[in-house]
């Protein structure tokens, strides 16, 4: 089963093609964050236009690499939604024009089933049932997964994703956009404990997340007062930790309250290595942590192919012709149950 993936739900265009027997074949991803770096967040128009003129060389690229030509094709994939709309749309239109043109199945993905299905694609694939911890810069959630298009939530951010809160806060510290990486690295060269933030929910009794009263810690912290370079990046570290802090407690109390033994760690934060360092020194209390390989955990069209492949492998992909797109969509809508 030979799947051509797309993605364009946001500012990263993605294609890949990936086949069941002999895994990923090739994947390439364009990113605009330079063209919307001089407005400090995405525009949406602008995404849809760069879409609509990276997409089709992509998908021309990916296939030279893995020496094939469209008619090998057995399915094309795109992200359906969540997302911007008009973004969406540019995929959704493409990846369907094709598939009728070639007579083989438009199969619409859910972003997040991408996500958290992307460790799998790995040197080191996690087995079902696992939990999952989804973050990115536009979700933060738990979720329990019991095999293909099997989910449930256990808790999510009442506000702020992860990611956001990584993004606004480097923008409070003059670190540009998209600035998750930035303030990343700057952490590194921090020392921890000069700044006391808070750890919101960490201790809710529940296995939802709240950041926006972090990032507005940050905010009053900077307000009026021009940090030295030490002091800037202690703050980072200081940030960095909070949020891991309180990423770290809830994944292993998903762990103890359902009894599972792996986790899988997926989304763009997923690329931070303090949280992999921390959550690889919790695993030692008895679980294994799985992740996409660093390249993969950011958009991409390799997780929409795996997704579509997964969900035709195992009879419950939604196949039609119709460019709809869902930039509004809970995952729940996508669980078999
Ligand atoms: O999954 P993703 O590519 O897009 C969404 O679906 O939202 O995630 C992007 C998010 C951004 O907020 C970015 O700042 C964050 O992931 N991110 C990071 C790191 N790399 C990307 N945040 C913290 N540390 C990183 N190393
Ligand atoms: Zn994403």
């Amino acid at each position: 089963m030979l799947v051509l993936g797309i993605e364009t739900s946001c500012d990263e265009t993605g294609v890949a093609l990936y086949d069941n027997a002999r895994g990923l074949l090739a994947h390439e991803v364009h990113t605009q964050a330079a063209l919307h770096a001089e407005y400090g967040g995405v525009v949406p128009e602008l995404a849809s236009r760069d879409h609509i003129r990276r997409t089709l060389p992509l998908v021309r690229l990916v296939l030279a690499r893995a020496q094939m030509k469209l008619d090998v094709l057995d399915a094309i994939a795109y992200t359906q939604g969540p997302g911007l709309a008009g973004a969406l749309l540019v995929g959704a239109s493409i990846a369907t024009a094709m598939a009728y043109a070639l007579g083989v199945p438009a199969i619409g993905v859910h972003h997040l089933e991408g996500h958290l299905l992307s460790p799998l694609l790995s040197q080191r694939p996690p087995q079902f049932p696992f939990i999952a911890l989804l973050v990115s810069g536009g979700h933060t959630q738990l979720m329990q997964v019991e095999g293909v298009g099997r989910y449930a939530v256990l808790g999510e951010t009442l506000d702020d994703a992860a990611g956001e809160a990584f993004d606004k806060t480097a923008q409070l510290l003059g670190l540009g956009y998209p600035g998750g990486p930035a303030l990343a690295q700057l952490a590194e060269r921090g020392r921890r404990g000069r700044f006391r933030l808070p750890r919101p929910m960490i201790a809710s009794g529940n296995l939802d997340f709240s950041f926006s009263g972090l990032k507005t810690a940050v905010a009053t912290l900077v307000r009026g007062r021009s940090l030295g370079d030490d002091e800037r990046a202690d703050l980072a570290t200081d940030f960095q930790e909070a949020i891991v802090d309180v990423l770290v407690a809830k994944c292993t109390a998903a762990l103890a309250t359902t009894g599972h033994r792996r986790l899988v760690v997926a989304g763009g934060v997923g690329a931070n290595s303090r949280l992999r360092e921390r959550l690889d020194a919790a695993s030692v209390r008895g679980f294994d942590v799985f992740y996409p390989e660093i390249e993969l955990c950011t958009d991409n069209g390799a997780m929409i192919a795996l997704a579509a492949a997964l969900r035709l492998a195992h009879g419950i992909a939604d196949a039609r012709y119709a460019p709809t797109v869902r930039p509004r969509w809970e995952l729940s809508g996508v669980s078999a149950g």
